[in-house]
Protein backbone atom coordinates (compact mmCIF):
# COMPACT_ATOMS: atom_id res chain seq x y z
CA UNK A 1 0.00 0.00 0.00
CA UNK A 2 1.82 3.47 -0.94
CA UNK A 3 2.32 6.10 2.23
CA UNK A 4 -0.71 8.11 1.47
CA UNK A 5 -2.73 5.76 1.12
CA UNK A 6 -1.80 3.97 4.64
CA UNK A 7 -1.90 7.42 6.59
CA UNK A 8 -5.12 7.90 4.86
CA UNK A 9 -6.43 4.37 7.12
CA UNK A 10 -7.14 7.12 10.05
CA UNK A 11 -9.61 10.11 9.87
CA UNK A 12 -8.09 13.33 10.10
CA UNK A 13 -9.59 13.68 13.95
CA UNK A 14 -7.20 10.88 14.57
CA UNK A 15 -3.93 12.08 12.67
CA UNK A 16 -4.96 15.58 14.71
CA UNK A 17 -4.44 14.10 17.82
CA UNK A 18 -1.35 12.19 17.17
CA UNK A 19 0.23 14.99 15.39
CA UNK A 20 -1.05 17.41 18.61
CA UNK A 21 1.01 14.47 20.55
CA UNK A 22 4.24 14.59 18.42
CA UNK A 23 3.88 18.59 18.86
CA UNK A 24 5.27 18.17 22.35
CA UNK A 25 8.13 15.22 22.33
CA UNK A 26 11.59 15.06 21.87
CA UNK A 27 10.90 12.67 18.37
CA UNK A 28 7.78 11.51 16.99
CA UNK A 29 8.71 7.46 17.91
CA UNK A 30 8.08 8.73 21.51
CA UNK A 31 4.45 9.20 20.53
CA UNK A 32 4.12 5.32 19.53
CA UNK A 33 1.97 4.10 22.57
CA UNK A 34 -0.20 7.64 22.48
CA UNK A 35 -0.63 7.07 19.13
CA UNK A 36 -1.85 3.50 19.18
CA UNK A 37 -4.14 4.33 21.87
CA UNK A 38 -5.66 7.34 20.07
CA UNK A 39 -6.82 5.06 17.25
CA UNK A 40 -7.81 2.53 20.08
CA UNK A 41 -10.32 5.17 21.75
CA UNK A 42 -11.67 5.78 18.19
CA UNK A 43 -11.85 2.21 17.09
CA UNK A 44 -12.06 0.07 19.67
CA UNK A 45 -8.86 -2.07 19.23
CA UNK A 46 -6.02 -1.80 16.68
CA UNK A 47 -5.83 -3.30 13.83
CA UNK A 48 -3.00 -4.53 11.37
CA UNK A 49 -4.16 -2.17 8.99
CA UNK A 50 -4.17 0.65 11.76
CA UNK A 51 -0.89 -0.28 13.23
CA UNK A 52 0.94 0.16 9.38
CA UNK A 53 -0.61 3.45 9.00
CA UNK A 54 0.55 4.57 12.94
CA UNK A 55 4.08 3.33 11.83
CA UNK A 56 4.13 5.64 8.89
CA UNK A 57 2.93 8.48 10.73
CA UNK A 58 5.46 8.51 13.46
CA UNK A 59 8.02 7.46 10.60
CA UNK A 60 8.87 4.27 12.21
CA UNK A 61 8.79 0.47 10.79
CA UNK A 62 5.62 -1.39 11.24
CA UNK A 63 7.69 -4.24 13.18
CA UNK A 64 9.11 -2.02 15.60
CA UNK A 65 5.36 -0.30 16.50
CA UNK A 66 4.34 -3.97 16.61
CA UNK A 67 6.85 -4.89 19.68
CA UNK A 68 5.72 -2.05 21.34
CA UNK A 69 2.00 -3.05 21.16
CA UNK A 70 3.14 -6.32 21.87
CA UNK A 71 5.14 -5.42 25.44
CA UNK A 72 1.82 -3.07 26.20
CA UNK A 73 -0.56 -5.02 27.49
CA UNK A 74 -3.45 -2.07 27.65
CA UNK A 75 -2.89 -1.89 23.76
CA UNK A 76 -5.66 -4.38 22.19
CA UNK A 77 -4.77 -6.26 18.56
CA UNK A 78 -7.92 -7.80 18.30
CA UNK A 79 -11.30 -6.84 18.63
CA UNK A 80 -12.54 -6.69 22.15
CA UNK A 81 -16.10 -5.81 24.10
CA UNK A 82 -16.95 -2.80 24.77
CA UNK A 83 -15.84 -2.95 28.30
CA UNK A 84 -12.58 -4.71 28.88
CA UNK A 85 -12.26 -6.56 32.08
CA UNK A 86 -8.69 -7.21 33.56
CA UNK A 87 -8.32 -9.26 36.73
CA UNK A 88 -4.87 -8.38 38.33
CA UNK A 89 -2.60 -11.42 38.90
CA UNK A 90 0.02 -9.97 40.57
CA UNK A 91 1.66 -10.97 43.73
CA UNK A 92 -0.67 -9.22 46.34
CA UNK A 93 -3.22 -10.00 44.65
CA UNK A 94 -2.58 -13.62 44.12
CA UNK A 95 -1.93 -13.48 48.33
CA UNK A 96 -5.65 -12.40 48.44
CA UNK A 97 -7.42 -14.65 46.41
CA UNK A 98 -6.94 -13.35 42.83
CA UNK A 99 -6.82 -17.05 40.95
CA UNK A 100 -10.30 -17.78 42.59
CA UNK A 101 -11.92 -14.54 42.10
CA UNK A 102 -10.50 -14.94 38.10
CA UNK A 103 -12.53 -18.23 38.07
CA UNK A 104 -15.60 -17.03 39.58
CA UNK A 105 -15.32 -13.82 37.12
CA UNK A 106 -15.26 -16.73 34.33
CA UNK A 107 -18.59 -18.24 35.75
CA UNK A 108 -19.75 -14.96 36.58
CA UNK A 109 -19.42 -13.85 32.52
CA UNK A 110 -19.37 -17.30 30.95
CA UNK A 111 -16.05 -16.93 29.28
CA UNK A 112 -12.75 -17.82 30.08
CA UNK A 113 -9.42 -15.43 30.05
CA UNK A 114 -9.17 -13.98 26.23
CA UNK A 115 -12.48 -14.60 25.62
CA UNK A 116 -15.23 -12.39 24.68
CA UNK A 117 -18.93 -12.76 25.91
CA UNK A 118 -21.21 -13.42 23.13
CA UNK A 119 -23.49 -9.86 23.17
CA UNK A 120 -19.87 -8.39 22.86
CA UNK A 121 -20.54 -6.80 26.62
CA UNK A 122 -16.93 -7.96 27.91
CA UNK A 123 -13.68 -9.22 26.99
CA UNK A 124 -11.62 -10.79 30.05
CA UNK A 125 -7.96 -10.05 29.88
CA UNK A 126 -4.67 -10.60 32.57
CA UNK A 127 -2.96 -7.56 34.07
CA UNK A 128 -0.05 -7.25 35.52
CA UNK A 129 0.04 -5.57 38.93
CA UNK A 130 -1.98 -2.32 39.24
CA UNK A 131 -0.65 -0.34 41.66
CA UNK A 132 -3.55 -0.35 44.11
CA UNK A 133 -1.81 -3.61 46.18
CA UNK A 134 -3.41 -2.57 49.10
CA UNK A 135 -6.37 -2.81 48.00
CA UNK A 136 -6.03 -6.32 46.88
CA UNK A 137 -7.55 -8.17 45.08
CA UNK A 138 -8.54 -5.94 42.56
CA UNK A 139 -9.28 -5.64 38.89
CA UNK A 140 -10.17 -3.06 35.99
CA UNK A 141 -13.35 -2.80 33.94
CA UNK A 142 -12.79 -0.21 31.10
CA UNK A 143 -10.87 2.52 32.57
CA UNK A 144 -12.38 1.85 36.45
CA UNK A 145 -10.32 0.27 39.03
CA UNK A 146 -12.46 -1.59 41.15
CA UNK A 147 -10.70 -2.38 44.83
CA UNK A 148 -11.40 -4.77 47.42
CA UNK A 149 -13.16 -7.17 45.27
CA UNK A 150 -15.33 -9.42 46.81
CA UNK A 151 -16.71 -12.27 44.58
CA UNK A 152 -20.28 -11.98 46.36
CA UNK A 153 -20.54 -8.07 44.63
CA UNK A 154 -19.20 -9.55 40.93
CA UNK A 155 -23.31 -9.64 40.02
CA UNK A 156 -23.26 -6.05 41.41
CA UNK A 157 -20.32 -4.35 39.98
CA UNK A 158 -21.07 -6.16 36.31
CA UNK A 159 -24.70 -5.07 36.51
CA UNK A 160 -23.18 -1.45 36.15
CA UNK A 161 -21.80 -1.98 32.69
CA UNK A 162 -24.74 -2.21 29.67
S1 LIG B 1 -0.62 -6.96 42.96
FE1 LIG B 1 -2.65 -6.50 42.35
S2 LIG B 1 -2.72 -4.35 42.47
FE2 LIG B 1 -0.66 -4.82 42.94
Amino acid sequence: MAEAALIEVLTDAEVCEIEAECAHLPDRKSAAIDAMMIVQRHRGWVSDESLAAIARLLGMSTAALDSIATFYNLIYRQPVGRHVVMVCDSVSCYVMGADGLRKQVEEHLGIKLGETTDDGRFTLLPIVCLGACDKAPTMMIGEDLIENVAAEKLGEIFGGYE
